[in-house]
């Protein structure tokens, strides 16, 4: 009997020595490895926590056997990187790039294959990603399913979207792992692109937060050449499974050796606003692209452009039951009288935007072809160079750049792709010709060529090639119902924002939930920075359009903390002008708040119910707090000592009345000025939907805060 234990013992501890182990460099992540069984496995603790339990890794392959078993182990390397970087936009100056690394190589003697797995084991979490190095048995492979586990170790709260292979733009639901399937069954309409899916698929990032208070986030860093990951919960072990997205074959990936998959991450701490502050997502993307970067700027643009969100105006020229383009005459056709992009109203935007301090101007609209969007005759819908006969494009070419501000183009593919990439050299040749150095682009509706989805390895190598292309010609690129991104902006920076997820346009369809943007910044955020277009000023969208009920459901004043709290180098202030006139004392927030920053600290943070950021202004020394809050009224408490010591500043409070309500008084809003410096502090009630917006502006002049109260 003793015999019999002591040998149980021994298997024990052998086994136990073949797991492979890596520490995080503070020493508070510990990575195992291990292949048992042929099968290859991690898991991963957070200060003895477990964060993944025991998962399985590998893929599954299309005509092939697959690389899910019959491993060895026939290598192991370790090494350490740390260098910082300094990013051409960002929340940071620098970024510390600082991981321990393990990379093991698999042996599949059965099919004389190898595959390796790397990780990178970061302070903030880990990253790992499969690689097929160049060998005789695994040249060109087409990859049927990947298999990647994330075991959680509990059935955690989960802040999630259901899994779709076309649209980000939905509410986020809060709930337990368990009780995805229930609410996903009862309440969530799953489009067609869902059919696929087990009413427990979600997208990513995916956040969580665990019963003992860990915070947990599962996303993927530089998709490139792959398709988009989504994530299926067997709901009753809660362990996630890697569920890519198919194309029109179903097939989910083609790949040639040597190659590998996109990063799939995992970033975890006890204290939420590291899940906010983690760099990991950019760490695990390579460094720039461009050696000159001097034409990539951060932006702050207004645009012809709320007006037909909110139905009051359109993006068509007419009232023309169809069109074919090039073949249309629009200067014969009566135009509706609503048509928004014409040449005076876009000088009027010129000179609001001149006289405010804006850079661009977005113009929707301003293309032949939107009447016959849904009809997409011949696959050929817009040709992106032909303007509507009421735009002048020359002339408003001139007259923005006498005023010194730049138009935006506006590129919508109405998910005709490869009618785009025909004609993407002209379009952007066009805009070079025309003073235009950004575009915004769209993917409204179902992938043409049919059967492609949003978020197949095509479309993902669109969207890339897209922002390569504008790379050529030194354009930015901003693009709505793209991927959701991941940290592919640290190579490519002209893709300078995306939309990815739903944006302040659902205000005016319904409107956002009020949680909402205490979500978003713990999700979308994660990959990259989302043009999410606040600003709205008039939260009654039936003033715009007495057919619209729609109601946005913050207040004002939560309304100018966006622009803190969701971090874009892209900024729109998307209301009317004539609105913002009625509101300058309100709109100087706007006027004033920074785009590109040197430094950002998270003051106060929990994912669902608030966020509030203190952000340095790059290349000035004033800073700008901004707090979300979602449908309960309640108090922010903040030090100010993020502020240099010994210095002195007037700070600007735009906050919320104690009678406002996003429902039925978002308009309630305050402003009153202090001094402050390192030593002050604030506790500031925020409405329900409320929430407040700062500006710390150094002083330099003792005459600035004369008659002003110390905070
Ligand atoms: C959807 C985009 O999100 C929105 O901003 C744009 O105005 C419309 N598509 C039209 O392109
Ligand atoms: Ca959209």
């Amino acid at each position: 009997m003793k015999k019999a234990i002591f040998s149980i013992v021994l298997v024990i501890l052998a086994l136990g020595l073949r797991a492979e182990e890596l520490k995080s460099p503070n020493g508070q992540f510990t990575l195992q490895f291990e292949v048992k069984e042929g099968i290859p496995v991690y898991q991963l603790d957070l200060n003895g926590h477990a964060i993944i339990k025991e998962s399985k890794l590998g893929l599954e392959l299309k005509d092939a056997s697959s690389l899910l078993d019959g491993f060895t182990l026939a290598n192991v390397s370790t090494s350490s990187f740390d260098e910082t970087w300094k990013p051409v936009w960002g929340e940071v100056k620098e970024i510390r790039n600082h991981y321990n690394e393990m990379a093991v190589t698999l042996d599949q003697k059965s099919s004389g294959r190898i595959m390796v797995i790397r990780l990178r084991l970061f302070d903030d979490g880990l990253g790992f990603r499969y690689e097929f190095p160049e060998q005789a048995k695994l040249t060109h492979f087409v990859i049927k399913e990947e298999r990647t586990q994330f075991a959680m170790a509990g059935d955690h709260t989960a802040f999630w979207i259901p899994g779709d292979y076309d649209t980000q733009e939905y509410n986020y639901s809060t709930s337990k792992l368990s009780e995805i399937r229930g609410l996903m069954e009862a309440s969530i309409t799953p489009n067609a692109s869902q059919t696929s899916f087990s009413t427990t698929g979600v997208q990513t990032s995916l956040m969580m937060k665990t019963d003992e208070g860990l915070y947990i986030n599962l996303h993927e860093a530089a998709l490139v050449e792959y398709a988009c990951m989504h994530l299926e919960l067997d709901d009753e072990t809660l362990v996630f499974e890697s569920h890519l997205t198919p194309d029109a074959q179903g097939v989910k990936g083609y790949l040639q050796a040597p190659c590998h998959t996109p990063w799939r991450t995992v970033i975890a701490s006890d204290d939420a606003a590291d899940i906010l502050m983690s760099h990991m997502t950019l760490n695990l993307n390579d460094p720039c692209v461009y050696d000159d970067t001097s034409w990539i700027q951060p932006i702050k643009y207004i645009g012809v452009w709320w007006e037909m969100i909110t139905g009051k105006s359109s993006w068509a020229y007419a009232d023309l039951p169809s069109v074919q383009l090039g073949k249309t005459d629009y200067s014969k056709a009566s135009p509706s009288g609503k048509h928004a992009a014409n040449t005076d109203h876009v000088k009027r935007h010129i000179d609001f935007a001149a006289e405010h301090g804006f850079d661009a101007v977005l113009v929707e609209g301003w293309n032949e072809g939107w009447e016959d969007w849904f009809g997409k005759s011949k696959d050929y819908v817009f040709d992106f160079v032909t303007p509507y006969p009421d735009f002048d494009v020359e002339g408003l070419r001139d007259y923005a750049k006498s005023k010194g501000v730049r138009l935006m183009m506006h590129h919508e593919t109405s998910g005709s792709v490869r009618n785009y990439e025909r004609h993407l050299d002209q379009a952007y040749q066009f805009m070079v010709d025309n003073g235009y150095n950004s575009v915004k682009s769209g993917y409204v509706g179902n992938i043409l060529p049919r059967g492609e989805t949003h978020y197949s390895q095509w479309m993902i190598n669109h969207y890339l090639y897209a922002v390569q292309k504008a790379g050529d010609y030194k354009i930015m690129v901003n693009a709505h119902e793209a991927v959701r991104p991941t940290g592919l902006c640290r190579t490519y920076p002209n893709l300078i924002g995306n939309e990815s997820a739903r944006g302040t346009e659902y205000e005016s369809f319904g409107g956002n939930n009020p949680d909402h943007t205490t979500i978003l910044p713990f999700t979308r955020l994660i990959g990259g920075p989302m043009d999410y277009t606040p600003g709205i000023f008039e939260p009654d969208v039936s003033q715009y359009n007495p057919d619209n009920g729609s109601k946005v459901n913050t207040t004002i004043a939560r309304q100018l903390a966006l622009y803190v709290t969701m971090y874009s180098p892209l900024q729109m202030a998307a209301d009317l002008p004539e609105t913002y006139e009625k509101h300058m004392d309100a709109f100087q927030f706007i006027k004033d708040v920074a785009v590109d920053w040197e430094d950002t600290k998270v003051l106060e943070a929990e994912p669902g119910d608030y966020i509030t950021y203190a952000r340095k202004e790059k290349g000035s020394g004033n800073w700008f707090v901004g707090r979300t809050n979602d449908e309960e009224a309640r108090t922010s408490r903040i030090h100010f000592d993020f502020l240099t010591p010994g210095k002195k500043y007037v700070a600007t409070i735009y906050s919320d009345q104690k009678e406002a309500h996003y429902k039925t008084n978002p308009k309630a809003y305050q402003i009153s000025k202090f001094v402050v410096t390192s030593k002050s502090e604030l506790n500031q009630f925020c409405a329900p939907g409320g929430g407040y917006a700062i500006s710390i502006m150094e002083v330099s002049d003792k005459s600035e805060v004369k008659g002003l109260r110390k905070l």
